[in-house]
């Protein structure tokens, strides 16, 4: 049995890693945004020992609304599943809005990271992944800005990989393409959403129970060298 911190277990993918994690007698420590849905699952899964409530619109306040989860590490792992995403026309962005979005997607995850390193014992054992997503790679129109955040948590980690070996952390990325979640959905808003999954996706939308599968591999049985790496989940996306 280990001990994991998942960002997001209310969301989609984070739920479906979370049950994943639980059903093999792991227990799970909790950051979320929806006080109300962790505290459901708790009442639910006893090995769901606690949660702290924190928004990451402002990164500045994570280590106060945080500083509660700590002492129940050391965890074997974390998992950063939180993240929102946006549509939007380079010519309608706005600053508020594109810096919101960097908030949520990657600057509240460097905080958490740091956060997570400076509370774990040096020769600790961890794994980190976070959720990047194939936007970081691939194309996909009226989403620049979200791929530009996915994009910037791939860099991060690709370089901050070489300091964390000496933290005994190794980090890496998952980028899905399109996933069967509210989120996921967003481009229905453009229309003909399953005609262009059927074009850029071939294998169709991808279910959160594979990203789960993928997930509880890199934090329990991915090798440790594998380190600095994003991988693709791409359902065929081109
Ligand atoms: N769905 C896809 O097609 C897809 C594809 C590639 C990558 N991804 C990435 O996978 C991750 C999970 O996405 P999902 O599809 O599961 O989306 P989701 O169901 O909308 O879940 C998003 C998660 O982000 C959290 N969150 C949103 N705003 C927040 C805020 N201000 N402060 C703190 N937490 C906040 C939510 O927390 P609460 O529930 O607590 O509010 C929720 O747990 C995201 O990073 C996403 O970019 C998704």
């Amino acid at each position: 049995m280990a001990k994991f911190l998942i960002s997001g277990v209310v969301g989609g993918i984070g739920n479906a890693l979370f049950k994943r994690l639980i059903e093999a007698g792991h227990e799970i420590y909790a950051i979320g945004h929806d006080g109300e849905g962790m505290q459901k699952l708790q009442d639910q899964y006893s090995n769901f020992k606690h949660y702290v409530v924190c928004d990451y619109t402002n990164p500045q306040d994570i280590e106060k609304s945080c500083q509660d989860i700590w002492q129940y590490g050391p965890f074997d792992g974390f998992c950063y599943c939180s993240g929102q995403t946006q549509v939007q026309s380079v010519r309608k962005m706005k600053y508020e809005e594109n810096l919101k979005l960097f908030n949520i997607n990657f600057f509240a995850f460097l905080e958490v990271l740091r956060l997570f390193v400076i509370h774990k014992p040096k020769n600790y054992v961890s794994r980190v992944v976070v959720l990047s997503s194939i936007s970081s790679i691939l194309t996909t129109n009226y989403t620049a800005m979200y791929g530009a955040s996915k994009a910037a948590i791939d860099a991060f980690l690709k370089n901050a990989s070489i300091e964390l070996i000496n933290f005994k952390i190794s980090i890496n990325s998952l980028q899905p393409g399109y996933v069967d979640t509210k989120m996921g959905r967003i481009l229905e808003v453009l229309g003909d959403f399953e005609d262009r999954i059927a074009k850029s996706q071939p294998m169709g939308i991808i279910s959160t129970e594979d990203v789960a599968i993928e997930l509880e591999y890199m934090l329990t049985k991915m090798p440790l060298t594998v380190t600095g790496s994003c991988r693709l989940l791409s359902g065929g996306c081109h």
